[in-house]
């Protein structure tokens, strides 16, 4: 498929088939998605790929007040951390990535869904979390940022592609010149 074709068929899929998602799969998903890029190219990220059994125990996690019941379906998670400013000097300069952290994790979550997408797989990112519950799950301390989590698994037999829902492109869109 190529970049067009992705763009036009990616969106978010709520119904997955049994199909398991394999370790390779994920992998090469989230190696892709890590091109990124990101401001001063600090990659404030870490991937956690959360799958098989460990997945099904994930799902709650995103189900907090009733929200998400459609995940139950899900074959695997891409839970994404986010991680503390970087700062680095440029000549006299100090510059630092802190204002633009959530941009790079929406960029990077694009990609992952790209990638996805360009597998055979379909994605939904989900923003409805428990930030404190995953980080128990993972292991990690309390107050890691887990800004998204992306949901995966290969379509239901039949789900349609819909048609895309945007707004009028002449309200977002204006050429200046
Ligand atoms: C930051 C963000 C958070 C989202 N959170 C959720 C979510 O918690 N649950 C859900 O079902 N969809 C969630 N979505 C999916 C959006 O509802 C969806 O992208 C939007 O309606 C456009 O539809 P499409 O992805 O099918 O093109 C989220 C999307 C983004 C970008």
């Amino acid at each position: 498929m190529n970049l067009k074709e992705l763009y036009l068929k990616r969106q978010s899929t709520r119904e997955f088939s049994d199909r398991t998602v394999t370790d390779e799969v994920l992998e090469s998903v989230c190696r892709l998605a890590t091109l990124a890029p990101s401001a001063i190219n600090a990659q404030p990220w870490r991937l956690y790929a959360v799958a098989g059994q460990k997945a099904k125990q994930f799902t709650p996690l995103v189900q907090t007040n009733g929200a998400n019941g459609w995940a139950d379906g899900t074959n695997a998670y891409i839970v994404i951390e986010s991680l503390p400013p970087h700062a680095l000097t440029r000549g006299e300069r100090r510059v630092s990535n802190e204002e633009f952290i959530p941009n790079d994790v929406g960029i990077l979550t694009a990609y992952i869904t790209l990638a996805a997408e360009d597998a055979g797989l379909g994605s939904c990112i989900i923003g409805l979390r428990d930030e404190s519950g995953i980080a128990e799950f993972l292991g990690l301390p309390e107050g890691t940022k887990f800004p998204l989590v992306v949901a995966l698994g290969y379509p239901a037999e039949g789900y349609p592609v819909r048609e895309k829902r945007r707004r009028d492109f002449d309200k977002v869109y204006k050429l200046i010149k």
